[in-house]
């Protein structure tokens, strides 16, 4: 029987993508952004439904399955509740509103009772109580449910990020499938955006709106101009370093203003890798930090993934969080494989 895949927190479609490419017929993505759609759709053969995942009816989520298909919910919850009134997560939010959309995950999860679940997440959350809630309400409705740290270089995303991966079926055993690469052949910065064309800072770039690298200031540029591909910003004259380094809390950042190595995976591309000072988000040749387009081939979207029609006005800023937020595809791609390997395997 073929496999039908529902999206919950679908973003701009990164696992959506991945688990297309790995042969899985994706039919949804639901998310409370409608500024995801275009990309979601444009990208993806599947419908993107605005919809707050907390109030959505499950029924109407049953409903998008057709008849004779092996069911797949899957989802990477976010752990700050999205608020619609300012369209920002609230960071600010109740103590106890943290990660209620896991406990909603959950709810349709009890309601639907597809055969296969996947949820993706941090790794911290595996030593919070609502992984241990999440994991007890699968056990209890029957599934078969396995976890696992997975480090992303291992399934071919050039970028040093470690992810929850939890998998759970009713038709039996399921886990991630085995690393793919090596660390003798880990993809690495150079492998991934090596061929793009150089740009300044400020810059973008004529044939890709989204190759665009933010401005720098004058002692941003000086500062880069003296970072060294791994070092940190004890490289610079002292004259350049900012107070905070030379307090004993800066101590714990030496990574921030720094740049990447070629012959590397890239950092964890965070929500914030667009700011050149917020991690080591430098180019490893070229002064300024990495571009939007950089950020998604380091997420390992693809270098044609289209973001934005062209008249959409969505800050840097926003995309720049999308782009951070998604699961990078190559991780979706060993997600879906790892329920196509199961699916053959019971059946
Ligand atoms: C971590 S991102 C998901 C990334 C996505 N899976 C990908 O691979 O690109 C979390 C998403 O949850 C969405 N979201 C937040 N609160 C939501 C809610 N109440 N209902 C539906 N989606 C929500 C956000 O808009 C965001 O796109």
């Amino acid at each position: 029987m073929p496999c039908a895949v529902i999206d919950l927190f679908c973003g701009i479609g990164g696992l959506t993508h991945g688990l297309t490419r790995s042969g899985l017929q994706v039919l949804a993505g639901i998310d409370i952004d409608s500024t995801c759609q275009y990309a979601y759709e444009k990208n993806n053969d599947a419908q993107f439904i605005e919809a707050d995942v907390a109030q959505l009816a499950s029924d109407e989520i049953v409903s998008l399955y057709p008849a004779e298909v092996v069911r797949a919910l899957v989802g990477c919850a976010p752990c700050q509740p999205f608020s619609k009134y300012t369209q920002r997560y609230r960071k600010d939010g109740h103590k106890g509103d943290k990660w209620k959309l896991l406990y909603s995950f959950a709810e349709k999860v009890t309601d639907i009772l597809p055969e296969i679940v996947s949820m993706e997440n941090v790794p911290e959350l595996a030593s919070e109580p609502v992984f241990d809630d999440f994991r007890n309400t699968l056990t209890d409705l029957g599934y078969h449910v396995s976890w696992s740290i997975a480090f992303c270089p291992d399934y071919g995303v050039p970028q040093g990020r470690r992810r929850l991966v939890l998998l759970a079926s009713r038709l039996g055993d399921i886990k991630l499938i085995e690393p793919q690469y090596t660390p003798e052949n880990y993809l690495t910065v150079k492998d991934s955006i090596g061929m793009l064309p150089p740009i300044k800072a400020g810059q973008s770039s004529k044939d890709d709106s989204l190759h665009t690298a933010a401005q720098l200031s004058s002692i941003n540029i000086k500062r880069i101009k003296q970072s060294v591909p791994g070092g940190t910003w004890r490289d610079w004259d002292e004259n350049l370093q900012l107070t905070c380094h030379k307090k004993e809390s800066g101590i714990t950042y030496p990574s921030v203003y720094g740049r990447m190595s070629w012959n590397e995976p890239a950092p964890t591309i965070t929500t914030q890798f667009y700011g050149y000072g917020n991690g080591r988000f430098g180019h490893p040749e070229q002064d300024r930090g990495i571009s939007l387009r950089e950020g998604a081939m380091l997420q390992s979207f693809p270098p044609d993934y289209d973001f934005l029609p062209p008249n959409m006005i969505v800050s840097k800023k926003e995309l720049g969080i999308h782009i951070g937020n998604a699961v990078p595809v190559n991780l979706g791609v060993a997600i879906g494989e790892s329920i196509r390997r199961h699916i053959e395997e019971v059946n």
